[in-house]
């Protein structure tokens, strides 16, 4: 038995720290989902339709059957049963691409049609792409337009349509209007680890591991699935190379479980970086329209925000882009609507700051036409239209501190000295403007629970099935254990991505970090106060386990979010087309900072994709075919290293914490919310031309 003492507040939040696995990772010990060993792995290779509309006629399997190492073909004629009659942890249905191989119809390119199992990867391979599949092919449709005749307005994740007030007559009494389009593409996550499973059933278990944004999520989601009790599903995801929102149940995993129950060994199945262009979701493009007007002042009578995105035949998705408008800025008519259309394409899904990252392209766009309409500094006409409350909630913020971020960005930037005007400064072939924006993304959480046990050795081991997609999230909890439990950092062991240690947020939502930290801290309070009362600790510790299920509603306030303020300064060559951004500053509030080191990462980050976002990102469809034109890492352009300037990210701390035990808001996606529009202010600022479709190619520029 050991006597332990508990030492005095180590306040390890807040400060600098290396990630816990980060020697793992760097030293290769740290093994993805698609590293692990498994005695008898069979590997498993998808087939996808390579028709955007019709049936498939026949699959040609028996010479497929008789290559070297072939183990199984499973298609729609052999594959066992799939359920999909029952809503998931996000509140839907599951998505009908993940019933696969359950008919014969194909309703987009890269529909899974078949997977070829086969000892090793390359006789799947080989395999797989010498199936022959003939199709009943029918016409398609995949052309995205402003115009859509079957657009329609729908919910999604929030009401897709919110009104206040008159809005023609409010734009008739503005003294300035503003009415414009925007546009941005379809973009990819393109996460550096594909995604990957290795399903077995183990004990009468079906085991998974995986790559993913929430074990416990994929577990119940996989349960339902195959019909199972969610006990007898565990899922693993020990180190994941980034998720962004593409991390969750998928057709890999599925494929993985199918092929593994048909032939009772282990099966991996891992996409392809181009099959992932098809099978891992994507951000829609949109179609945008903002009408704004005020008064010669600049105050806002009537804005108007509506988003056309699009999502598939199978399953409705609804980009949010009208969120941002609903937090940001108030007036007497104030509109909002979310549109989809359905096409004859993949199912779109949440990709980082999904709604908020093309939303605020445009809202923050037009908030910037409307100043240079008026004659006022973009950042002075923010400071007019800062709102009392929500400007369609009517409930007051929590700490708001936009204006906050602005000052400290402004003195920081030097926007004192920029000169209004466009197309003024110049160096050489060079044309250098300035640009701003504002960002804001919801501050939420979900219920949780975790595990803590004070071991005999005086140490602590927290459980928690929380996912580290590459954030520090890992290093996060041992920081926030640590405090709860008032030891130093290094006597906290945390251990994660295991659907076994039960119900946990997703990493998503920018409310991982915020939901898994309330569990600790609840099981801390139980587990010292145990402590206290116990002077020696059994051979086996003292364990407790907490749960939010509960009380998680009092840690979402309508109106709580984290804001930020963009800065960018770009240089524009007008004879080559060419935009370079030359430097970076984004200022957050975001609460309570747990780790400066990650933070300012994950922040720096999501600055980096808003510049990919306004320059660089697009993926163009082929209408002839239904499919991407260049679907893999050479055709879709990622801002690379070179593309990136100096960066800054830094923050405002404070929040109230007589309201929030927390006090830790999100930061997943703030980063990238407004660092688009920053960059598109800036290149009209440098140039004297608005660029309102993204991205802003060296051909838009001429
Ligand atoms: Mo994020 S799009 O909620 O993973």
């Amino acid at each position: 038995m050991t006597t332990v003492t508990t030492a005095k507040a180590a306040g390890a939040v807040g400060t600098a720290h290396t990630r816990v696995e980060g020697r793992d990772k760097v030293t290769g010990a740290a093994r993805y989902a698609a590293d692990i060993p498994f005695a008898e792995l069979a590997h498993g290779w998808l087939v996808l339709s390579t028709v955007a509309q019709g049936r498939i006629r026949s699959l040609q399997t028996e010479s497929v059957l008789a290559m070297p190492g072939v183990l199984s073909v499973l298609h729609h004629h052999n594959a066992p049963h799939v359920e999909t009659d029952y809503i998931g942890a996000l509140g839907v249905p599951p998505d009908p691409t993940l019933a696969l191989f359950q008919h014969d119809r194909v309703p987009y390119l890269g529909w899974p049609v078949a997977l070829v199992v086969a000892e090793t990867p390359e006789q799947a391979r080989e395999a797989a792409e010498a199936l022959v599949v003939h199709y009943d092919q029918e016409p398609h449709d995949i052309a995205f337009a402003a115009d859509r005749p079957d657009a329609y307005a729908a919910d999604g994740i929030m009401p897709g349509v919110v009104r206040k007030g008159d809005l023609e007559a409010e734009l008739a009494a503005s003294a300035a209007v503003v009415d414009t389009e925007y546009s941005t593409p379809e973009e990819h996550h393109s996460m550096m680890e594909p995604h990957a499973a290795t399903a077995r059933w183990e004990d009468g278990r079906l085991d998974l591991v995986d790559s993913n944004q929430g074990a416990t999520w994929i577990a119940g989601e996989l349960a339902h699935l195959f019909s199972l009790d969610p006990a007898a599903v565990r899922v693993r995801s020990d180190h994941v190379g980034g998720g962004f929102g593409s991390k969750g149940v998928r057709a890999h995993q599925v494929a993985a479980a199918m092929a593994a129950t048909v032939l009772q060994r282990p099966v991996r199945v891992v996409m392809t970086r181009r099959q992932m262009f098809s099978l891992a979701g994507y951000r829609s493009p949109t179609a945008q329209r903002v009408r704004l007007g005020a008064d010669a002042d600049g105050r806002l009578r009537a804005l108007e925000h509506r988003s056309l995105s699009l999502t598939s035949r199978v399953f409705e998705f609804v980009e949010p882009s009208t969120s941002a408008a609903r937090v940001m800025y108030d007036a007497a008519a104030h509109h909002t609507a979310n549109e989809v259309v359905r096409l004859d394409v993949p199912t779109p899904t949440f990709m980082r700051a999904p709604g908020e990252a093309p939303g605020s392209f445009a809202l923050e766009s037009a908030i910037d036409e409307l100043a240079e309409k008026c004659g006022l500094d973009p950042i002075e006409l923010r400071v007019r239209n800062e709102p009392e409350q929500g400007p369609v909630s009517g409930e007051p913020f929590t700490d708001r501190d936009l204006l906050d971020c602005f000052r400290v960005g402004a003195r920081r930037f030097g926007w004192a000295d920029r000169d209004p005007r466009p197309g003024r400064r110049r160096e050489g072939r060079w044309l250098l403007g300035t640009g701003t924006a504002a960002a804001s993304f919801p501050s939420r959480a979900l219920p949780s629970s975790a595990t803590l046990t004070a071991e005999a050795d005086g140490s602590f081991t927290v459980r928690i099935a929380a996912s580290d997609v590459g954030t520090g999230a890992r290093t996060a909890l041992t920081l926030i254990a640590a405090d709860a439990l008032q030891v130093p950092a290094d006597r906290v062991r945390v251990h994660i991505g295991d659907s076994d240690f039960g119900p946990a947020s997703i990493a998503g939502g920018s409310m991982g970090t915020r939901s898994w930290a309330w569990a600790i801290m609840a099981a801390a309070r139980e587990l010292r106060e145990r402590l206290a009362l116990s002077a020696a600790l059994p051979p086996e510790g003292i364990t407790v386990r907490s749960n939010t299920a509960e009380a998680v509603g009092s840690l979402a306030p309508t109106e709580a979010h984290s804001y930020g303020a963009q800065f960018a300064e770009v240089a524009v060559d007008t004879s080559t087309g060419e935009v370079r951004v030359r430097r970076m500053l984004g200022i957050f509030s975001a609460g309570r900072i747990v780790n400066p080191l990650t933070a300012r990462s994950q922040l720096v980050g999501g600055m980096v994709w808003g510049v990919s976002m306004a320059l660089h990102e697009e993926a163009v469809r082929d209408r002839a075919t239904g499919g991407l034109y260049g679907p893999d890492l050479a055709g879709y352009h990622v801002a690379t290293h070179a593309d990136v300037p100096h960066i800054e990210a830094d923050w405002i701390e404070g929040i109230d914490e007589t309201d929030d035990p927390v006090g830790i808001k999100g930061i997943g996606e703030i980063g990238i919310v407004g660092a688009a529009a920053a960059v598109a202010n800036a290149v009209w600022h440098a140039t004297g031309v608005r660029h309102r479709s993204l991205p802003i190619r060296p051909d838009r520029i001429l």
